[in-house]
């Protein structure tokens, strides 16, 4: 089955997993995806953000959150207390995941499966264990299930704090909440959606020792 774990260097330190993963080939999205996207952000940081795919503009780039969601989810960090600066961004999956409605150009995003988060996995708990964080916020529903398994719900788990029954794990505490995306693509309600984010992230501010 699709599997990233052969492709894992074992005990390595960010920069060589970084290498190896854009090599990747565990499960068939490398084929359509410009480029891996890997975490980035401080190795020595305490907060530890997952997302769940890298976008569009992400896929050119290289890098995660450079787009619309990057920036909601930025101001709400800054705004819960914590320091952009001690944060360090991945995603459950490290490609771009997209269709083409209507055989057209644009590229549009679809949601990884099960199957691909599990292959995927390998790479997550890697940078889990490398950047062993105080708090992990896993935004949105395919971040929750990466980190906690396929009965994860966020509507039912959003800003109660969780041990993490992973390995590389053991430190750390999780919070989840809902996806940047959500925010922006809430319209009338938008502003309450993004004042709960913020109350979630503001529960994982006050964990930080
Ligand atoms: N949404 C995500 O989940 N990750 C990104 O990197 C960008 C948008």
């Amino acid at each position: 089955d699709y599997d990233a774990g052969p492709y894992v260097p074992e005990d390595a330190g960010l920069p060589d997993l970084r290498r190896a993963a854009a090599g990747c080939e565990g499960c068939p999205l490398y084929r359509d995806a410009t480029q891996t996207v890997f975490g980035a952000g401080d190795p020595a940081a305490r907060v530890l953000l997952v997302g769940e795919e890298p976008g569009d503009r992400e896929d050119r780039r290289g890098e995660p959150f450079v787009g619309p969601a990057g920036r909601v989810l930025t101001r709400a960090v800054e705004e819960a207390g914590i320091d952009p600066d001690d944060t360090y961004i991945t995603n459950a999956i490290k490609h771009f995941k997209f269709g083409r409605p209507g055989g057209g150009k644009r590229r549009i995003h679809k949601p990884p499966s099960l199957r691909e988060l599990t292959a995927c996995k390998p790479w997550l708990q890697a940078e889990l264990r490398e950047i062993s964080p105080e708090v992990v916020i896993a935004l949105g529903a395919s971040a929750g299930k990466a980190l906690r398994g396929s009965s994860f719900r966020v509507t039912r788990e959003r800003g109660v704090p969780q041990p993490l029954p992973l390995p590389g794990g053991e430190g750390s505490t999780m919070v989840a909440t809902i996806h940047p995306s959500a925010i922006l693509r809430a319209d009338e309600e938008r502003e309450a959606v993004y004042a709960e984010f913020v109350t979630d992230l503001r529960v994982a501010a006050r964990l930080l020792r």
